[in-house]
């Protein structure tokens, strides 16, 4: 099964106004219609993104959102905000805001699901810390945190679901997992989808790994059988290297 790569910029807390307009300016030349592009700013600069990638192949996705459609909570964005500007995607279950923000599996299942029954897509995060990598028990993480955050879903929101295999240990670190490692996990879960949902949704559902995705490692790590695309931190906020890890998934 041939599933469409996505290459996801997460630019998580950088980039101001004009530093934005001015990496936009550049991503606006990149034309890779085999690839679905994906940029994560901060909410002061989705708007304006927005309309700057308008006729561009570049959709703009939010890093967050809160789990309520409105009301007293101070400092969050909804659901409705970010359809109101055009915005259809979030990223939700980053394991910075699973371990700074204290968002647990049940709250980030409560995101998911108001959001996906509102008609949002969601790259949704998972992925195990060192320790648990090295006591051999990071099975068992990943399969708790898809239980809980997304095995609750109904076979419509799943299919507005994207997953990213985010291992901590790797995140900003420079340490890329292994492509045997990546690939272990991310048919994982793949089978662990087939047995909850069935054989088509796992077919479809692509799964992003994340994690010091570079120029130099990308086209080995989107060549994997169950990978399809990435979810990139620290590269894509430099031009020339999120150009090349676009390039890499175009095949
Ligand atoms: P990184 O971040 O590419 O800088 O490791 C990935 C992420 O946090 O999504």
């Amino acid at each position: 099964m041939k599933r469409k790569k996505i290459v996801a910029g997460n630019w998580k807390m950088n980039m101001t106004l004009d530093q934005s307009i001015e990496l936009s300016n550049l991503l606006i030349n990149i034309k890779k219609p085999n690839v679905d592009i994906k940029v994560a700013p901060s909410f002061t600069n989705l708007y304006l993104l927005k309309k700057q990638f308008d006729f561009h192949q570049i959709d703009v996705i939010a890093q967050n959102v809160n789990q309520n459609s409105k009301g007293a909570f101070t400092g969050e964005v909804s659901v409705e905000m970010l359809k109101s500007i055009g915005v259809n995607c979030v990223i939700i279950g980053h394991s910075e805001r699973r371990s700074i923000f204290g968002e647990t599996d049940k709250i980030l299942f409560e995101k998911v699901n108001y959001a996906t029954s509102n008609n949002m897509n969601v790259i949704f995060c998972i992925g195990e810390e060192l320790q648990q990598r090295d006591n051999g028990n990071y099975f068992d993480v990943i399969q708790k945190q898809l239980e809980i955050g997304v095995f609750g879903l109904s076979t419509y929101q799943i299919k507005k679901v994207t997953l990213a295999y985010e291992p901590v240990w790797a995140i900003g670190t420079g340490v890329t997992a292994n492509p045997d490692q990546i690939q272990e996990i991310h048919q994982f879960i793949r089978n662990l989808i087939r047995e909850r949902f069935n054989e088509t949704i796992s077919d479809l559902t692509r799964i992003l790994y994340g994690g010091s995705v570079k120029p130099t490692n990308a086209k080995e790590i989107f060549n994997l059988a169950d990978v399809d695309g990435g979810l990139i931190g620290g590269a894509s906020l430099k031009f020339a290297d999120f150009q090349s890890i676009v390039e890499a998934a175009d095949v």
